[in-house]
């Protein structure tokens, strides 16, 4: 019999900054990444507060989803997928943050989604918040680092539980809420917090987000305001909708000690809590665990922002489901020259025993089984789901215009045979989604290049293509994936 049980979530993800486009079309305001300008490989996200029309913001068109969603439902339906991972850009709804009423065309847009959905009987999960806070959120409020923004999160969200209650059942809080506690500067403040230095922000050159100013008190303060607005969303979203299922996101940067010396054990099992842990113990648990405040002592935070009050909230809204992302492993060591690699979010020492994709992240899918193991451990009462995981690759166009991604099919292959290992062994997983299951802008740097999809979008770096779909090889694979419900994953 199959592990796979009957009404296994089948299907891919994206965000709606990196695939819809019509950036300010039927009333949507600014949003975070809507302020990004592209990048490459050497040279991850700037950040530029100005709109420069000479310069190049790939979420201004992404893959021109908004336009084109049915064409792309479509094709979702036809590798038999269960489920569609998708985000709604707050600022479609409230193009401001803090606008009275929301944006009708804007609500009427994920209503065409989700109806589009379930003509084909795919059920949307949805994201709340993918990177995708409004741009005046961040220069009103300052983002998460202001309580008002709590409030404002969350009028949005009743605004959406209220209008799609009955046509979506899967929600998640905040996309990879923990690459706040990566150190990675306006990475996790910027795109997950909505914080920035004023100078920053009256910047006139370019910044890249890695180099916006720190500040690690703001950083986790804020943090904590969306740990608030997450378990109020969480209950929320219960008392509106009888049976709802809402999920924390959590970015798995599965780490290994890099040598047996118990310096790097110790080292890797502190990165763990810090990097892994913490956010999911808050949403999953409903309660700060002990060590992080020895981590906030050695990095002088005071965390006086815990009131009394919120505490009861994290307990009240605690999550029903864990998922994550899952791209690659890094190995951690107090060795100050080890070689290091990059991955998802961030950097880590090099594993000896592992081959790297083009962009740097080392390929591990024993790492997922690993992971899903490790996960249900430490949080045994709930499900899991995988919902990022996928190769960035180059594609090349043959001249009969097929595209052969071998190194994809292999990819998604091992991290698939990998999770049915992590279910043998007892893991509740209810569900997978690959990440960018249509090319789409890549959150790291940008780029179109970064491509993940089984369907190839016509769109460049360099701002040209006019955004024709075509199915890879990997389509046809993946179709056989979801329509065998995991049995046949090909030779
Ligand atoms: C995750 C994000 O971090 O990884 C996605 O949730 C992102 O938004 C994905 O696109 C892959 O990263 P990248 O940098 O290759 O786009």
């Amino acid at each position: 019999m199959s592990v796979f049980p009957e009404g296994f979530l089948w299907g891919g993800a994206v965000a709606a900054n990196q695939c819809e486009g019509a950036y300010l079309e039927d009333g949507k305001g600014l949003s975070v990444p809507d302020m990004l300008l592209g990048g490459d490989v050497n040279h991850p996200r700037t950040f530029l507060a100005v709109t420069d029309p000479e310069a190049f913001y790939p979420s201004h068109q992404a893959i021109d989803f908004y336009h084109h969603y049915k064409e792309d439902i479509r094709l979702f339906a036809e590798m038999g997928w269960k489920v569609f991972r998708l985000s709604i850009n707050w600022s479609r709804i409230y193009p401001n943050g803090d606008d009275e009423t929301p944006n009708e065309k804007g609500l009427q847009f994920y209503d065409n989604v989700f109806d589009e959905c379930h003509k084909y009987g795919i059920e949307p999960l949805v994201t709340l918040c993918h990177y995708e806070i409004p741009w005046a959120v961040v220069t009103k409020y300052g983002g998460f680092s202001s309580r008002q923004t709590i409030d404002l999160f969350l009028k949005y969200c009743r605004t959406v539980f209220t209008r799609y209650k009955d046509k979506v059942k899967y929600w998640l809080t905040f996309n990879e809420i923990n690459i706040a506690c990566m150190g990675n500067g306006g990475l996790g403040d910027l795109y997950g917090l909505g914080i920035m230095d004023k100078d920053d922000i009256n910047a006139k050159d370019p910044i890249l987000l890695t180099e916006l100013k720190k500040n690690p008190q703001r950083t986790f303060e804020a943090l904590h305001n969306e740990f608030v607005a997450s378990a109020k969303a969480v209950k929320l979203a219960h008392e509106i909708i009888p049976d709802v299922v809402v999920g924390n996101m959590i970015c798995h940067i599965t780490n290994y000690p890099l040598t047996p010396n118990p310096d790097d054990i110790m080292a890797c099992y502190q990165e763990d809590d810090v990097k892994n842990n913490f956010c999911a113990d808050v949403q999953v648990r409903g309660e700060y665990p002990s060590y992080i405040f020895r981590y906030f002592k050695e990095h002088g935070i005071d965390s006086s922002f815990i009131t009394e009050e919120d505490k009861k909230v994290l307990k009240e809204g605690t999550v029903d489901l864990y998922t994550f992302s899952y791209y690659s492993s890094g190995c951690v060591t107090v060795n100050p020259d080890a070689d290091l690699t990059a991955g998802n979010m961030t950097m880590g020492a090099k594993n000896p025993y592992l081959k790297e994709s083009e962009w740097g992240w080392q390929i591990d899918p024993e790492g997922l089984r690993y992971t899903l193991n490790t996960v249900h451990d430490r949080y045994p009462d709930i499900p899991l789901m995988v919902v990022e995981n996928g190769l960035g690759a180059v594609d090349q166009v043959e001249s009969d215009g097929s595209i052969h991604d071998p190194y994809r099919i292999d990819y998604l292959k091992k991290h698939i045979q990998a999770m049915k290992e992590a279910m043998e062994d007892g893991v509740p997983v209810i569900g997978y989604t690959t990440w960018g299951p249509i090319d789409l802008v890549s959150a790291g740097t940008g780029q179109y290049a970064k491509r993940y999809g089984f369907i190839y979008v016509d769109r460049h770096d360099d701002g040209t293509g006019d955004f024709h779909r075509s199915r890879k090889d990997s389509f046809y694979w993946y179709k056989k994936v979801c329509e065998s419900n995991g049995e046949d994953l090909g030779e």
